[in-house]
Protein backbone atom coordinates (compact mmCIF):
# COMPACT_ATOMS: atom_id res chain seq x y z
CA UNK A 1 0.00 0.00 0.00
CA UNK A 2 0.84 3.62 -1.12
CA UNK A 3 1.97 5.81 2.04
CA UNK A 4 0.62 9.71 2.20
CA UNK A 5 3.93 11.26 2.00
CA UNK A 6 2.82 14.24 4.83
CA UNK A 7 6.35 15.27 5.27
CA UNK A 8 7.56 18.82 4.88
CA UNK A 9 9.99 17.11 1.74
CA UNK A 10 9.97 15.05 0.55
CA UNK A 11 6.44 15.12 -0.30
CA UNK A 12 4.21 13.42 -2.61
CA UNK A 13 5.01 12.96 -6.10
CA UNK A 14 2.45 12.23 -9.00
CA UNK A 15 2.92 9.41 -11.44
CA UNK A 16 3.57 11.90 -14.42
CA UNK A 17 6.69 12.96 -12.91
CA UNK A 18 7.94 9.62 -11.59
CA UNK A 19 7.28 8.32 -14.93
CA UNK A 20 9.34 11.11 -16.54
CA UNK A 21 12.45 9.49 -14.68
CA UNK A 22 12.49 6.89 -16.67
CA UNK A 23 13.81 7.74 -20.19
CA UNK A 24 17.05 6.27 -21.17
CA UNK A 25 20.45 8.21 -20.69
CA UNK A 26 21.42 10.92 -23.19
CA UNK A 27 24.85 12.36 -23.83
CA UNK A 28 24.62 15.66 -21.32
CA UNK A 29 26.76 17.25 -24.29
CA UNK A 30 24.40 17.12 -26.52
CA UNK A 31 21.65 18.85 -28.32
CA UNK A 32 19.38 16.43 -26.62
CA UNK A 33 20.29 17.88 -23.40
CA UNK A 34 20.76 21.32 -24.28
CA UNK A 35 16.97 21.34 -25.45
CA UNK A 36 16.12 19.90 -22.12
CA UNK A 37 18.48 22.42 -20.15
CA UNK A 38 16.57 25.35 -22.28
CA UNK A 39 13.04 24.00 -21.38
CA UNK A 40 14.39 23.77 -17.85
CA UNK A 41 15.62 27.19 -17.40
CA UNK A 42 12.57 29.00 -19.12
CA UNK A 43 10.14 27.02 -16.76
CA UNK A 44 12.23 27.60 -13.87
CA UNK A 45 11.90 31.39 -14.76
CA UNK A 46 8.48 31.44 -15.10
CA UNK A 47 7.97 29.53 -11.49
CA UNK A 48 10.59 31.73 -9.59
CA UNK A 49 8.56 35.03 -11.90
CA UNK A 50 12.15 36.21 -13.03
CA UNK A 51 14.47 37.03 -15.68
CA UNK A 52 17.50 36.08 -13.96
CA UNK A 53 20.14 34.50 -14.61
CA UNK A 54 18.91 30.59 -13.28
CA UNK A 55 21.63 27.97 -12.52
CA UNK A 56 20.50 24.26 -11.65
CA UNK A 57 21.98 21.92 -9.16
CA UNK A 58 22.05 18.41 -8.55
CA UNK A 59 22.66 18.42 -5.06
CA UNK A 60 20.02 18.92 -2.20
CA UNK A 61 18.58 22.16 -1.00
CA UNK A 62 21.79 22.55 1.17
CA UNK A 63 23.85 23.08 -2.01
CA UNK A 64 22.29 25.66 -3.03
CA UNK A 65 21.87 27.70 0.01
CA UNK A 66 26.18 26.41 0.24
CA UNK A 67 26.16 28.46 -3.01
CA UNK A 68 24.40 31.32 -2.17
CA UNK A 69 27.08 31.84 0.60
CA UNK A 70 30.18 30.99 -0.70
CA UNK A 71 29.62 32.70 -3.97
CA UNK A 72 28.32 35.83 -2.40
CA UNK A 73 30.52 36.18 0.89
CA UNK A 74 34.41 37.04 2.00
CA UNK A 75 36.17 37.14 4.55
CA UNK A 76 34.80 40.08 7.27
CA UNK A 77 31.51 40.96 5.18
CA UNK A 78 28.71 42.06 7.28
CA UNK A 79 25.47 39.66 7.03
CA UNK A 80 22.36 40.31 8.71
CA UNK A 81 20.18 37.48 9.03
CA UNK A 82 16.82 36.77 11.14
CA UNK A 83 17.09 33.73 13.25
CA UNK A 84 14.13 31.89 14.92
CA UNK A 85 14.98 28.36 13.63
CA UNK A 86 16.90 25.65 12.98
CA UNK A 87 17.57 26.41 9.55
CA UNK A 88 18.11 30.34 10.10
CA UNK A 89 20.92 29.24 12.56
CA UNK A 90 22.07 26.62 10.09
CA UNK A 91 22.68 29.32 7.37
CA UNK A 92 24.05 31.76 10.08
CA UNK A 93 26.19 28.97 11.34
CA UNK A 94 27.50 28.78 7.65
CA UNK A 95 27.80 32.18 7.00
CA UNK A 96 29.71 32.67 10.16
CA UNK A 97 31.81 29.59 9.14
CA UNK A 98 33.07 30.65 5.56
CA UNK A 99 34.44 34.26 7.36
CA UNK A 100 31.32 36.33 7.04
CA UNK A 101 29.79 38.19 10.01
CA UNK A 102 26.67 37.60 10.87
CA UNK A 103 24.40 40.49 12.73
CA UNK A 104 21.58 38.25 14.43
CA UNK A 105 18.27 39.34 14.58
CA UNK A 106 16.56 36.75 16.77
CA UNK A 107 13.22 36.49 17.79
CA UNK A 108 11.39 33.25 19.69
CA UNK A 109 10.44 30.05 17.45
CA UNK A 110 7.18 30.21 15.92
CA UNK A 111 7.31 34.31 15.62
CA UNK A 112 9.08 36.96 13.59
CA UNK A 113 11.02 39.90 14.83
CA UNK A 114 9.73 43.21 14.44
CA UNK A 115 10.33 44.95 11.42
CA UNK A 116 12.29 47.58 12.70
CA UNK A 117 14.66 45.36 14.10
CA UNK A 118 16.45 45.28 10.88
CA UNK A 119 15.73 48.70 10.37
CA UNK A 120 17.99 48.93 13.65
CA UNK A 121 20.49 46.22 12.34
CA UNK A 122 21.12 48.77 9.54
CA UNK A 123 21.27 51.99 11.19
CA UNK A 124 23.75 50.41 13.72
CA UNK A 125 26.11 48.92 11.34
CA UNK A 126 27.57 50.31 8.34
CA UNK A 127 29.29 48.43 5.32
CA UNK A 128 26.51 45.88 5.86
CA UNK A 129 27.01 43.20 2.31
CA UNK A 130 24.17 41.12 2.10
CA UNK A 131 20.79 40.48 3.98
CA UNK A 132 19.86 36.33 4.01
CA UNK A 133 16.53 35.27 4.90
CA UNK A 134 15.02 32.10 5.62
CA UNK A 135 11.41 32.36 3.48
CA UNK A 136 9.36 29.43 5.41
CA UNK A 137 11.91 28.03 8.30
CA UNK A 138 10.28 24.61 8.38
CA UNK A 139 10.98 23.52 11.66
CA UNK A 140 8.45 25.36 13.41
CA UNK A 141 5.97 26.49 10.24
CA UNK A 142 6.74 30.08 10.51
CA UNK A 143 6.97 32.10 7.48
CA UNK A 144 8.31 36.07 7.18
CA UNK A 145 6.18 37.56 5.83
CA UNK A 146 7.28 40.70 5.39
CA UNK A 147 9.78 39.81 2.58
CA UNK A 148 8.92 42.88 0.71
CA UNK A 149 9.34 45.33 2.97
CA UNK A 150 12.82 43.81 3.80
CA UNK A 151 13.55 43.82 -0.22
CA UNK A 152 12.51 47.54 -0.36
CA UNK A 153 14.92 47.97 2.34
CA UNK A 154 17.85 46.44 0.77
CA UNK A 155 17.17 48.19 -2.15
CA UNK A 156 17.15 51.31 -0.20
CA UNK A 157 20.74 50.49 1.52
CA UNK A 158 22.26 49.07 -1.74
CA UNK A 159 22.43 45.53 -0.27
CA UNK A 160 22.14 41.99 -1.43
CA UNK A 161 18.50 40.46 -0.95
CA UNK A 162 18.89 36.35 -0.68
CA UNK A 163 15.89 33.94 0.15
CA UNK A 164 16.16 30.74 1.40
CA UNK A 165 12.76 30.06 -0.44
CA UNK A 166 13.70 25.82 0.07
CA UNK A 167 10.29 25.13 1.54
CA UNK A 168 7.88 27.45 0.36
CA UNK A 169 8.71 28.28 -3.62
CA UNK A 170 6.20 27.49 -5.73
CA UNK A 171 3.38 27.40 -2.82
CA UNK A 172 2.82 30.99 -1.61
CA UNK A 173 4.15 34.04 -3.17
CA UNK A 174 7.41 35.20 -4.43
CA UNK A 175 7.84 37.20 -7.52
CA UNK A 176 11.37 37.00 -7.36
CA UNK A 177 11.89 40.36 -9.79
CA UNK A 178 9.13 42.43 -8.06
CA UNK A 179 10.99 41.65 -5.10
CA UNK A 180 14.38 42.47 -6.35
CA UNK A 181 16.04 38.81 -4.57
CA UNK A 182 19.66 38.94 -5.85
CA UNK A 183 20.10 35.17 -4.95
CA UNK A 184 17.00 32.82 -4.83
CA UNK A 185 17.26 29.04 -3.71
CA UNK A 186 14.96 26.21 -3.72
CA UNK A 187 14.89 22.68 -4.39
CA UNK A 188 12.94 19.83 -5.72
CA UNK A 189 11.38 18.26 -3.06
CA UNK A 190 9.13 20.20 -1.50
CA UNK A 191 6.44 22.36 -3.14
CA UNK A 192 7.28 21.98 -6.34
CA UNK A 193 6.26 18.23 -5.75
CA UNK A 194 9.32 16.49 -7.75
CA UNK A 195 11.68 13.87 -6.32
CA UNK A 196 15.00 15.38 -4.33
CA UNK A 197 17.54 16.09 -5.47
CA UNK A 198 17.87 19.30 -8.29
CA UNK A 199 18.43 22.74 -6.48
CA UNK A 200 17.62 26.13 -8.88
CA UNK A 201 18.85 29.35 -8.03
CA UNK A 202 18.23 32.59 -9.60
CA UNK A 203 20.89 34.98 -9.20
CA UNK A 204 20.49 38.68 -10.33
CA UNK A 205 22.83 40.75 -13.09
CA UNK A 206 24.72 42.28 -10.21
CA UNK A 207 25.10 39.50 -8.16
CA UNK A 208 26.18 37.93 -11.04
CA UNK A 209 28.81 40.72 -11.78
CA UNK A 210 29.94 40.04 -8.26
CA UNK A 211 30.40 36.44 -8.67
CA UNK A 212 31.99 36.34 -11.91
CA UNK A 213 34.79 39.00 -10.58
CA UNK A 214 35.37 37.03 -7.44
CA UNK A 215 35.26 33.53 -8.27
CA UNK A 216 35.02 31.22 -4.69
CA UNK A 217 38.25 28.69 -4.34
CA UNK A 218 35.46 25.92 -4.56
CA UNK A 219 35.00 23.83 -7.81
CA UNK A 220 31.36 21.91 -7.44
CA UNK A 221 29.50 25.52 -6.34
CA UNK A 222 31.26 27.56 -8.32
CA UNK A 223 28.69 29.83 -9.91
CA UNK A 224 30.55 31.68 -12.54
CA UNK A 225 31.80 27.65 -14.04
CA UNK A 226 27.61 27.26 -14.18
CA UNK A 227 27.52 30.64 -16.24
CA UNK A 228 30.41 29.64 -18.69
CA UNK A 229 28.75 26.65 -19.54
CA UNK A 230 25.24 27.81 -20.17
CA UNK A 231 26.26 30.77 -21.89
CA UNK A 232 28.83 29.10 -24.31
CA UNK A 233 26.85 25.98 -24.59
CA UNK A 234 23.28 25.35 -22.43
CA UNK A 235 25.26 23.22 -20.37
CA UNK A 236 25.78 22.62 -16.63
CA UNK A 237 29.85 21.93 -16.09
CA UNK A 238 29.20 19.25 -14.27
CA UNK A 239 27.01 15.69 -15.11
CA UNK A 240 23.95 16.61 -14.51
CA UNK A 241 21.68 14.02 -12.88
CA UNK A 242 19.63 13.34 -15.81
CA UNK A 243 16.75 11.67 -14.93
CA UNK A 244 15.88 13.91 -11.86
CA UNK A 245 16.53 16.42 -14.29
CA UNK A 246 13.28 14.80 -16.31
CA UNK A 247 11.68 14.63 -13.57
CA UNK A 248 12.18 18.48 -12.19
CA UNK A 249 11.07 19.79 -15.88
CA UNK A 250 7.83 17.72 -15.40
CA UNK A 251 7.09 18.73 -12.20
CA UNK A 252 7.65 22.49 -13.68
CA UNK A 253 5.12 21.56 -16.69
CA UNK A 254 2.12 20.78 -13.75
CA UNK A 255 2.77 23.39 -12.03
CA UNK A 256 2.66 25.89 -14.90
CA UNK A 257 -0.20 23.75 -15.80
CA UNK A 258 -2.19 24.77 -12.88
CA UNK A 259 -1.03 28.66 -12.80
CA UNK A 260 1.19 29.55 -9.95
CA UNK A 261 -2.10 31.55 -8.73
CA UNK A 262 -4.44 28.91 -8.37
CA UNK A 263 -1.85 26.80 -6.76
CA UNK A 264 -1.12 29.65 -3.91
CA UNK A 265 -4.53 29.69 -3.71
CA UNK A 266 -4.79 25.70 -2.82
CA UNK A 267 -1.69 25.68 -0.19
CA UNK A 268 -3.73 27.98 1.25
CA UNK A 269 -7.02 26.53 1.59
CA UNK A 270 -5.01 23.29 2.34
CA UNK A 271 -3.13 24.88 5.21
CA UNK A 272 -6.34 26.64 6.35
CA UNK A 273 -8.14 23.55 6.87
CA UNK A 274 -5.24 21.58 8.58
CA UNK A 275 -4.78 24.77 10.89
CA UNK A 276 -8.97 24.45 11.61
CA UNK A 277 -9.09 20.97 11.99
CA UNK A 278 -6.39 20.59 14.35
CA UNK A 279 -7.29 23.22 16.22
CA UNK A 280 -10.85 21.45 16.63
CA UNK A 281 -9.13 18.47 17.90
CA UNK A 282 -7.44 20.42 20.73
CA UNK A 283 -4.01 20.77 18.79
CA UNK A 284 -2.71 24.40 19.27
CA UNK A 285 -0.57 25.58 15.81
CA UNK A 286 2.71 26.10 17.44
CA UNK A 287 3.37 30.17 15.18
CA UNK A 288 1.93 33.17 15.89
CA UNK A 289 -0.98 33.70 13.66
CA UNK A 290 0.56 36.34 11.76
CA UNK A 291 3.45 34.03 11.08
CA UNK A 292 2.03 31.01 10.00
CA UNK A 293 3.11 28.97 7.30
CA UNK A 294 1.05 27.74 4.68
CA UNK A 295 3.03 24.73 3.72
CA UNK A 296 4.46 23.65 7.04
CA UNK A 297 1.87 23.27 9.52
CA UNK A 298 3.47 22.64 12.92
CA UNK A 299 1.29 21.96 15.99
CA UNK A 300 1.73 21.14 19.68
CA UNK A 301 0.59 18.19 20.73
CA UNK A 302 -1.95 17.34 23.49
CA UNK A 303 -0.76 16.63 27.09
CA UNK A 304 0.58 13.65 27.52
CA UNK A 305 0.62 12.53 24.10
CA UNK A 306 3.68 10.70 22.64
CA UNK A 307 5.44 12.08 19.67
CA UNK A 308 6.95 7.90 18.55
CA UNK A 309 4.14 6.30 19.47
CA UNK A 310 1.81 8.90 17.72
CA UNK A 311 3.49 8.96 14.11
CA UNK A 312 3.77 5.08 14.82
CA UNK A 313 0.83 4.44 14.67
CA UNK A 314 0.10 7.01 11.90
CA UNK A 315 2.63 5.68 9.90
CA UNK A 316 2.46 1.33 10.67
CA UNK A 317 -1.55 1.65 10.62
CA UNK A 318 -2.51 4.43 8.66
CA UNK A 319 0.12 5.03 6.26
CA UNK A 320 -0.08 8.87 6.75
CA UNK A 321 3.36 9.79 7.10
CA UNK A 322 4.46 13.28 8.67
CA UNK A 323 7.42 14.76 10.70
CA UNK A 324 8.42 15.40 14.79
CA UNK A 325 10.13 18.48 15.80
CA UNK A 326 13.51 19.46 15.45
CA UNK A 327 16.37 19.89 18.33
CA UNK A 328 13.99 21.76 21.83
CA UNK A 329 10.82 21.03 19.80
CA UNK A 330 11.59 17.21 19.61
CA UNK A 331 8.47 15.32 21.32
CA UNK A 332 6.60 18.62 21.73
CA UNK A 333 5.21 19.96 18.17
CA UNK A 334 4.15 17.45 14.52
CA UNK A 335 4.80 18.95 11.86
CA UNK A 336 2.33 18.09 8.29
CA UNK A 337 3.99 19.23 4.78
CA UNK A 338 0.90 20.54 3.07
CA UNK A 339 2.43 21.18 -0.16
CA UNK A 340 2.84 19.94 -3.62
CA UNK A 341 0.26 18.14 -4.77
CA UNK A 342 -1.57 18.56 -1.32
CA UNK A 343 -5.65 18.66 -1.84
CA UNK A 344 -8.98 18.03 -0.25
CA UNK A 345 -8.16 14.44 -0.28
CA UNK A 346 -4.56 14.74 0.98
CA UNK A 347 -5.90 16.90 3.83
CA UNK A 348 -9.19 14.99 4.76
CA UNK A 349 -7.23 11.34 4.55
CA UNK A 350 -4.61 13.61 7.36
CA UNK A 351 -7.19 14.28 9.78
CA UNK A 352 -9.47 11.69 9.80
CA UNK A 353 -6.15 9.33 9.98
CA UNK A 354 -4.52 11.61 13.16
CA UNK A 355 -8.58 11.25 14.71
CA UNK A 356 -8.12 7.63 14.34
CA UNK A 357 -4.82 7.43 15.91
CA UNK A 358 -5.91 9.46 18.49
CA UNK A 359 -9.24 7.13 19.12
CA UNK A 360 -6.57 4.14 19.13
CA UNK A 361 -4.88 5.92 22.12
CA UNK A 362 -7.82 6.48 24.10
CA UNK A 363 -7.77 10.18 23.58
CA UNK A 364 -11.02 12.53 22.88
CA UNK A 365 -11.76 14.35 19.38
CA UNK A 366 -14.18 16.52 18.68
CA UNK A 367 -15.85 14.84 15.07
CA UNK A 368 -16.48 18.66 13.78
CA UNK A 369 -12.91 18.64 12.74
CA UNK A 370 -14.77 17.06 9.50
CA UNK A 371 -16.95 19.46 8.32
CA UNK A 372 -14.69 22.52 10.21
CA UNK A 373 -12.14 21.31 7.54
CA UNK A 374 -14.43 20.58 4.71
CA UNK A 375 -15.68 24.28 5.13
CA UNK A 376 -12.18 25.66 4.02
CA UNK A 377 -11.88 23.13 1.57
CA UNK A 378 -14.47 24.67 -0.34
CA UNK A 379 -13.93 24.88 -4.00
CA UNK A 380 -10.32 22.86 -3.77
CA UNK A 381 -10.59 19.23 -5.60
C1 LIG B 1 14.38 26.25 4.82
C2 LIG B 1 15.28 25.13 4.46
N1 LIG B 1 16.51 25.39 4.03
C3 LIG B 1 17.36 24.40 3.68
C4 LIG B 1 16.99 23.08 3.75
C5 LIG B 1 17.93 22.00 3.35
O1 LIG B 1 17.42 21.31 2.25
P1 LIG B 1 17.85 19.81 1.91
O2 LIG B 1 17.38 18.94 3.02
O3 LIG B 1 17.16 19.57 0.60
O4 LIG B 1 19.34 19.81 1.78
C6 LIG B 1 15.71 22.76 4.21
C7 LIG B 1 15.28 21.37 4.34
O5 LIG B 1 14.22 21.05 4.83
C8 LIG B 1 14.84 23.82 4.57
O6 LIG B 1 13.61 23.54 4.98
Amino acid sequence: MENLVMLPGPTNVSDRVMNAMLTRMINHRSDDFRALYKSIIEKTQMVFQTMNDIVVLSSSGTGAVEASVVNLIRRKDKVVIPVNGEFGTRLADLIDSWGGETIRVNSPYGQNPDYSEFEEAFDKNKDIKALYAVYNETSTGTTLRYLDKLSQLCSERGVFFVVDAVSILGGDELPVDKWNVDICVTTSQKALAAPPGVSPISISARAKKYMLENPPPTQYFNLKRYFKYFEANFETPFTPALPLFNAYNEALALVLEEGLDKRIERHKACAEAFYAGLSSMGFSPFARDNARSNLVIAVNYRQGMNDKTFRDLLSQQFRVLVAGGFGNLKGKVFRIGSMGEVNKYHVMRTLSSIASVMNILGLEVNSEYNSIALKRLHGIV
